[in-house]
């Protein structure tokens, strides 16, 4: 029988990319979708006709212990900080008789650093080998630090394969239902709006980053390898934690070639980019600094490990498709 992976998130931005990315490579195998209403679920089989959906929210207890429990694998790539979810997935997924995998899209934000100030850079790089202990040891003060810890409890207790993704700032045009993410996008809706770009300080903040592509390969690859035999060469468990980036740029490098490229197509009047402080921008968007003002530095030495390369183009040669 052909395997069978549930998906939350599946109307998402990379959850609808993972979709595109498995069946491309694996099209007999079942993919069941989590969408939270018949309308989402009608666009979604529109263009992904052998996806069955499943119709809830991470709420919907009922649905996700049943979906899980069928499972070989469940993709957990809508809220990532959900906490009900994670709990209703490994009920199902410790209940069935496949005894599924879990794979959990978490994110990197727990990085997050201004201690040198907002817009300037940070030294740190948080590699997933090297500092490995360290990231499991963040307390709950950090991002994604409480759902992280929920997964591998969870796992343990329910005897539970899980392992954890985090990628950076995600980038690049989706080719799932939404085909974009928030951070440049709305930068590039701010600048049109105020008429001119800007930085946040100096700009010279770093920001690791990765192609929604590029993402959704890595989940597909983890997939296979829960497929395989005795769970692939992924390290299943407590441990089980992996950082997922292609790179990193200045966010200085990507504003400006943002401004740079709405300006040649007459959307702002300049290419020149006004500097502002943490509060000024935060007065654009309540997160600015969170988003691009603050370093998020990682290595994912692990995936690397495991010969994974990025085949995607970088952040600032896709601003381009953006601005389409
Ligand atoms: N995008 C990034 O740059 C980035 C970077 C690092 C980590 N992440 C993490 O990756 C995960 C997915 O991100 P994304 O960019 O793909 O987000 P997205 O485009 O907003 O997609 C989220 C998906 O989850 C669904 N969803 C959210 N809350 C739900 C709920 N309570 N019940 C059922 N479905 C729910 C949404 O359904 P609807 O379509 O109905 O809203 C949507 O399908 C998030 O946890 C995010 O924190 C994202």
């Amino acid at each position: 029988m052909a395997p069978r992976i549930f998906i939350t998130g599946a109307s998402g931005y990379v959850g609808g990319q993972f979709i595109s990315n498995m069946l491309g490579k694996h099209p007999e195998y079942q993919i069941i979708g989590l969408v939270r209403t018949k309308e989402q679920g009608e666009k979604l089989t529109s263009k992904y006709p052998s996806v069955q959906l499943a119709i809830g929210d991470l709420d919907s207890s009922e649905v996700l212990v049943e979906q899980s429990k069928l499972a070989d694998v469940v993709i957990q790539a809508a809220d990532c900080d959900h906490l009900n979810a994670i709990t209703f997935i490994m009920q199902g997924l410790s209940s069935g008789q496949k005894h599924g995998f879990f794979i959990q899209l978490s994110g990197a934000a727990s990085v997050l650093d201004i201690s040198n100030g907002v817009g300037q850079p940070s030294t740190k790089v948080w590699d997933d080998l090297v500092d490995l202990d360290d990231i499991l040891g963040f307390d709950e003060t950090r991002m994604h630090s409480t759902s992280d810890k929920l997964v591998f409890s969870e796992g343990k207790k329910h005897g539970v394969r899980t392992a954890i993704v985090a990628p950076p700032m995600i980038y690049g045009k989706g080719e799932g239902i939404k085909e974009w993410s928030m951070g440049l996008p709305w930068l590039a809706e701010l600048f049109k709006k105020r008429g001119k770009g800007f930085k946040l300080g100096k700009g010279k903040t770093l920001v690791s980053h990765i192609h929604v592509r590029d993402i959704a390969d890595v989940l597909v690859y983890f997939a296979e390898q829960a497929l395989g035999a005795d769970g692939g060469r992924v390290e299943w468990g407590e441990r089980g934690f992996y950082y997922a980036e292609a790179g990193e740029n200045t966010y200085l490098d990507i504003v400006a070639a943002i401004a740079r490229e709405m300006a040649g197509k007459g959307m702002i009047e300049t290419a020149e980019l006004d500097e502002l402080t943490s509060e000024e921008a935060n007065r654009l968007h309540v997160w600015a600094t969170a988003m691009w003002g603050s370093n998020m530095r990682i290595r994912a030495s692990r995936l690397r490990g495991l010969e994974w390369v990025p085949k995607q183009p970088g952040a600032i040669e896709t601003v381009f498709e953006m601005l389409e």
